[in-house]
């Protein structure tokens, strides 16, 4: 049978012993020189019992007073850390479960601080990104105000190109500034759907005759796979959808090659669902760079030298709306042959 003492019990049992032994050596020795005390012996022996209990007993409850004030005391400083999880520990001097106790306040706080770090990073790295894309409108508009402010103004030519050019500037800092206040309200979640019934393939007409000059600037076609004569309802948000559709299309202008097609294809995936697709014949994205294609100011061509000034926020807030809508969003991509970015919607039956 195996049982085993708990620490303080064998602490207050060593020592009483040790006392009992030392005191029982002092008693014998003292019989030993004093013959005439020597019917005692058997005395010495109880006397020696009694020690040992009362020494135990002493010991014991002042470990015991002593363990439980000190664990008071520590429990009191971590309910400061933690005052939910430990105000309704009992105290007891049990160190098996005050240990037990530290290490789950210590695993929690660790993850604690790991979640911290992580969106201290995700941070300094947004603010970065914003300062970034910030910047160069507003280097261009400072620069071309202050040759105008050093007589470019005089020349009537001259003067009209620069304020032209500052003016793309200006739109250029509205456009990232309304995509840095969507995203930030989406992600803080407080823009809130507002959704009905409406006909999609209307909607996406609509968008097609909106970004009609932008896709003839590349000769780029705008078709669907098929004629769709009857509406085709959603429930969805419709301004929402539209930014998506308005996002999706105007990458494949962006990302498109000149003479190219963008086609839109609808179709049924189950009795209530319905998958839009937009397929280019464009450049297309190297398998690499996919999975990173949603995350904010995420581009495929990072360099300040690229062809198309977008500021990598456009797919991140598709992404974002279509999340919101509890659909899904899909991309397939072969590079130098085109791209098919994909999303589903609820059909109001
Ligand atoms: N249809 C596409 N064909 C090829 N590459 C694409 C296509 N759509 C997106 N990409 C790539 O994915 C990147 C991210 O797209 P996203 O729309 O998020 O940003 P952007 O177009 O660069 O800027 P923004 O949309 O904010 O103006 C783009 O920089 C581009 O490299
Ligand atoms: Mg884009």
């Amino acid at each position: 049978m195996s049982f085993k003492f708990k620490n303080s019990y064998s602490f207050a049992f060593k020592t009483s012993l040790a006392i009992s032994l030392v005191i029982s050596l002092i008693l014998g020795f003292i019989l030993w020189i004093e013959p005439s005390l020597s019917y005692l012996y058997f005395e010495l022996i109880f006397i020696t019992a009694l020690v040992f209990v009362i020494s135990f007993l002493i010991i014991q409850s002042r470990i015991e007073a002593f363990i439980y004030l000190k664990i008071k005391n520590l429990y009191k400083e971590l309910n400061l850390i933690d005052s939910i999880s430990l105000s309704k520990t009992e105290i007891t001097t049990d160190m098996k479960s005050l240990l037990q106790n530290i290490s789950e306040i210590s695993k929690v706080n660790k993850l604690e601080i790991e979640s911290l770090k992580v969106r201290e990073e995700f941070r300094k790295e947004f603010i970065g990104n914003v300062a970034h894309e910030l910047k160069t409108p507003i280097f261009t508009i400072q620069g071309y105000v202050e040759n105008l402010i050093d007589g470019a103004i005089d020349d009537n030519l001259v003067r009209d190109k620069f304020l032209n050019r500052a003016k793309i500037s200006v739109e250029r800092l509205i456009y990232i500034i309304k995509d840095l206040d969507m995203i930030t309200k989406l992600e803080s979640g407080t823009l809130n759907l507002d959704q009905d019934s409406f006909d999609i393939i209307e909607l996406i007409k609509n968008t097609y005759d909106q970004l009609e000059i932008q896709a003839q600037k590349k000769d780029i076609k705008l078709i669907f796979n098929k004629l769709y004569s009857d509406p085709i309802i959603v429930f969805a948000d419709k301004d929402k959808i539209q930014q998506v559709i308005t996002n999706l299309v105007i990458n494949s202008i962006k990302y498109g090659t000149n003479k190219g097609t963008t086609e839109v294809s609808l179709e049924d995936i189950t009795s209530d669902k319905l998958i839009i697709r937009i397929t280019d014949n464009g450049e297309g994205i190297q398998k690499e760079h996919i999975s990173r294609l949603f995350e904010r100011f995420y581009r495929v061509d990072q360099s300040g030298s690229r062809k198309q000034g977008g500021s990598g926020l456009g797919l991140s807030i598709v992404k974002h709306i279509i999340d919101a809508h509890n659909e899904n969003i899909y991309v397939e991509s072969k590079f130098g042959i085109g791209s098919e970015f994909s999303f589903t919607l609820t059909k109001k039956i």
